[in-house]
């Protein structure tokens, strides 16, 4: 076992031992470091000021991410190379081909904001690249100005993605991937201070252990939520155990019959498979938080997390889901929706953990739809979230499979509205007595998302666009705004 965190920085390898396992990266940067140059805004991942970049070697290729140095723990980085705003160009006379960009838009803004902006920019330089404006807009929308505008720095944005000479990053490369590949190791890190432990094993087997002789212990992933439970809750966390260095939990496959997601696997890495299977879901994790947080956040951490607003759980519950848990005891499975049994209150033993999410692949006749209903369109939270799976067979329901977040303490399904579709014709007749049948199944209520009988409403009304996208399907039910981004 190791009690030592080592990650690359600027071309070498760093190491620090003794240090709190729920201190921030961004203030061992700032506080430790003295590098200012990566902002605290708001301490909860939601303005982007801190935005920093990990790197990591996988199957020999250098992979560059965006994430939120606010609410990632500093053990988080051991084996990744981390790129803050001070070590992306050799001086100033010589800066990154983003900044570059940044100042001949005009596009700096204060110094608050800029770096962050930096930052999400770098990311996507060496990853897509995008050059189109919903693109770029996607990579900002967690990088958050209040003053100014994005105008310019969408600009600057494309005019970087066409400047594509090597920069610092790549010129170390070579450098960063063999350093990368000495830190590479199947061993345990494991940091004790005080009566805090930290825990990141490399296996289920090393996790159910420890997980025996800990069976309370916090089970961290993305942070995006134990994240804040340190900086905003101030809790102390005495055992945390890190997920994300089990490559199993981060394993996402399919057979003839069914897809499977691991626990583990980030939002960023289920887009685009997800998005292959069905075109909403991937349209609903793309309006999952940010970039920075979908890079981080992963799918078993939105279902553990038991929120009765999780943007997850409604989509994989209707898609009719299997759960599987994992112990030293073995597995169990069990469907998505028994998980969550009241508000706080989730069938998951001491001891146990999150494995994977098995979706049944679609049969003939199926039509899905997922809709986020939130205030702002990026970088929010739902008000309501809503699935829609019916099978549709000659004309009549043979299933429906309807469920809702934010209507209730848990996402919960409308059982008496898919009691009246199903064996009925698919008509809008029979879609309206469904609507009023949705009041049997729901008591939402008010809070500072939506009042009850908005909830209410819009909760009906999302059964009436879905009837009318399956059988109209070119009814105007989507707005598509600017830069071809489609509004449910
Ligand atoms: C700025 C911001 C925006 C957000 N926007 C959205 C949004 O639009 N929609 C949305 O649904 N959520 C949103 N979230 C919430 C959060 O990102 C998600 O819930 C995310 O999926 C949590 O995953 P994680 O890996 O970060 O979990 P963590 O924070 O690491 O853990 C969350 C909880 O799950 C437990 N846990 C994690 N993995 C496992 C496992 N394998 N087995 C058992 N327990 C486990 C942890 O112990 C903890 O209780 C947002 C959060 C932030 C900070
Ligand atoms: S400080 Fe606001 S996202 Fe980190
Ligand atoms: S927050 Fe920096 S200019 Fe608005």
């Amino acid at each position: 076992m190791r009690d030592t965190i080592r990650f690359v920085r600027n071309g070498k390898i760093e190491e620090i031992q003794n240090v709190d396992p729920t201190h921030t990266l961004l203030n061992y940067l700032r506080y430790d470091l003295g590098d200012t140059g990566s902002k605290e805004g708001c301490a909860e991942g939601d303005c982007g000021a801190c935005t920093i970049m990990l790197g990591e070697l996988v199957e020999g290729e250098m992979i560059y991410s965006a994430v939120n140095a606010c609410i990632q723990f500093l053990p988080m980085i051991d084996g990744k190379e981390v790129v803050t705003v001070e070590n992306i160009s050799k001086s100033p006379a010589d800066p990154h081909p983003v900044q570059t960009a940044m100042a001949s838009a005009n596009a700096t803004q204060c110094g608050f904001c800029t770096p962050g902006f930096v930052m999400s920019l770098v990311a996507e330089w060496h990853g897509e690249n995008r050059a189109d404006k919903a693109g770029i807009n996607d990579v900002l929308a967690g990088n958050l100005c209040r003053c100014t505008g994005y105008g310019t720095i969408i600009d600057a944005a494309q005019d970087a993605a066409n400047d594509k000479a090597p920069d610092l990053i790549n010129a170390r490369e070579e450098n960063t991937k063999s350093l990368l590949a000495k830190l590479a190791t199947d061993e345990m890190l494991s940091l004790h201070f005080g009566a805090r432990r930290y825990y990141a094993p490399t296996t289920e087997s090393e996790l159910e252990a420890l997980l025996a002789e800990y069976p309370n212990a916090t089970l961290l992933a993305g942070a995006t939520d134990v994240g804040l439970w340190v900086t905003k809750q101030h809790r102390e966390l005495e055992v945390v155990i890190y997920l994300g260095r089990i490559e199993s939990l981060q394993e996402i496959g399919s057979s003839d019959d069914s897809i499977t997601i691991g626990a583990g696997v980030t939002y960023s890495d289920a887009h685009y498979f997800l998005e292959e299977f069905d075109s909403d879901l991937g349209e609903l994790i793309r309006r999952i938080a940010s970039t920075q947080i979908r890079n981080s956040g992963t799918i078993g951490g939105n279902i553990a997390n038991g929120s009765p607003i999780g943007d997850m759980p409604p989509a994989l519950i209707a898609l009719g889901a299997t759960l599987v848990l994992g112990s030293s005891d073995g597995e169990r499975a069990l469907p998505l929706e028994a998980f969550f049994i009241e508000y706080g209150k989730q069938d998951r033993k001491p001891g146990e953990y999150v494995k994977r999410i098995i979706i049944p692949t679609k049969v003939t006749g199926q039509e899905f739809r997922t809709y986020k209903i939130s205030k702002r369109f990026d970088q929010d939270i739902s008000a309501v979230c809503a699935a829609f799976n019916v099978i549709i067979d000659d004309g009549e329901v043979v299933n429906a499979r309807i469920c809702f977040g934010g209507m209730a303490g848990t996402p919960l399904r409308a059982s008496a509205a898919e009691d009246c579709l199903r064996g009925q014709p698919w008509t809008a007749e029979i879609v309206q007595d469904a609507m009023g049948e949705m009041l049997n199944d729901y008591t939402p209520m008010s809070d500072m998302r939506a009042s009850e009988d908005y909830r209410m409403q819009v909760a009906q009304n999302l059964l009436m666009k879905f009837f009318v996208e399956t059988t109209a399907p070119d009814a105007p039910t989507r707005i598509v705004g600017e830069g071809g981004i489609a509004h449910a």
